[in-house]
């Protein structure tokens, strides 16, 4: 019988999948992060090891679990885990790719326009009683967003969903910034390739949709703020530490930009105060891009087909490479 440790609480059913393919399964059953010390505590003696981004599963871990066979990743992004370190063990790894790219694409837009016309200000503003009748001008009046400029960086998975619903649902231009250029999405939407200078330059909404990396950490600093238009607003749906939280504070708060739609933070869940106390264009979600009850189901459902095929002996379904 092998041993499975789950590091948060995941649906009943899928917890029931596992027990059903023989396997004695630990569920940590408590809001919040798991400790550093409860974890190393509990892998002492697994096979399987179910846990998300909070979990800094390091070498230290690693060496604390003798007996692990898989490491199961509740997400598509994977910077919590040492792989080469896993790797070197013969650990398999698996993630979630594509199985949130439309439910985080909808957050970042949901964010986007949020933003741009101030909608959680305004519903405060109802909320307070303090809608008196429409007027011409009015608190929130905000920027429009159709027929824009929209700039994506990192035109993967998830930000060509969000380029697709900018470009064909709200007549946008799209300008784009990866690794490689994309010709499928310059042929289906007309995106442009640009520098990243260009990007910052030219575009009225900038989306951050880049994996963590040495290259990518404070990608966006002050002087990457400095670039860009005073009316741009910046969303990241992507890590927080791609972006200089401080740097970020400052230029909202002395216009450098406009606004911003934040869904990561750098040092998760703590948030900066400078951040904290902006509302005018600023909206803050709790890492919810991919918090639709369908598609939390999905990353469970495929956390656990990996763990039941590699525990079986079979190849694992979504091996990060
Ligand atoms: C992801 O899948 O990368 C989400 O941000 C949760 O980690």
């Amino acid at each position: 019988m092998a041993k499975i440790y789950v590091t948060c609480r995941v649906f009943d059913d899928e917890i029931e999948r596992l027990c059903d393919a023989g396997h004695d399964v630990t569920m940590r059953d408590q809001e919040g992060p798991i400790s550093r010390d409860e974890l190393l505590r509990n892998v002492s003696d697994i096979d399987a090891l179910i846990c998300l981004l909070s979990d800094e599963i390091d070498v230290q871990v690693i060496a604390a679990a003798p007996q692990l066979r898989i490491i199961a990743n509740l997400g598509v992004g994977y910077d919590n885990l040492d792989v080469p370190a896993a790797r070197k063990r013969g650990i398999i790894v698996t993630n979630t790719p594509g199985a949130l790219t439309e439910t985080t694409a909808d957050l970042t837009f949901a964010l986007l326009l949020s933003a741009a016309r101030r909608i959680v200000e305004a519903d405060e503003y109802v909320r307070a009683g303090k809608f008196l009748g429409w007027e011409l001008l009015q608190e929130h009046l905000g920027h429009d967003v159709f027929g824009k400029m929209l700039g994506i960086v990192g035109l993967g998975r998830i930000g060509t969903a969000v380029a697709r619903r900018g470009h064909f649902g709200f007549g946008m231009d799209v300008l784009y910034h990866n690794r490689h250029r994309n010709t499928e999405a310059e042929e289906e939407m007309g995106a442009c390739y640009v520098s990243f200078e260009d990007l910052l330059a030219r575009s009225d909404f900038i989306c951050v949709h880049v994996p963590l990396t040495e290259e990518t950490r404070h990608l966006f600093d002050k002087d990457a703020f400095r670039l860009m238009k005073n009316s741009t607003i910046l969303v990241n749906v992507a890590r927080g530490p791609v972006v200089d939280e401080e740097a970020l504070a400052w230029a909202l708060e002395s216009g450098e930009i406009s606004g911003a739609g934040i869904d990561v933070y750098e040092n998760e869940p703590k948030i900066h105060p400078g951040l904290l106390k902006l509302r005018e264009r600023v909206v803050l979600a709790p890492h919810i891009g991919s918090a639709s009850e369908a598609t939390r189901r999905l990353l469970a459902r495929i956390a656990v087909d990996n763990v039941i095929a590699v525990l079986a002996g079979r190849e694992p379904i979504n091996p990060v490479s």
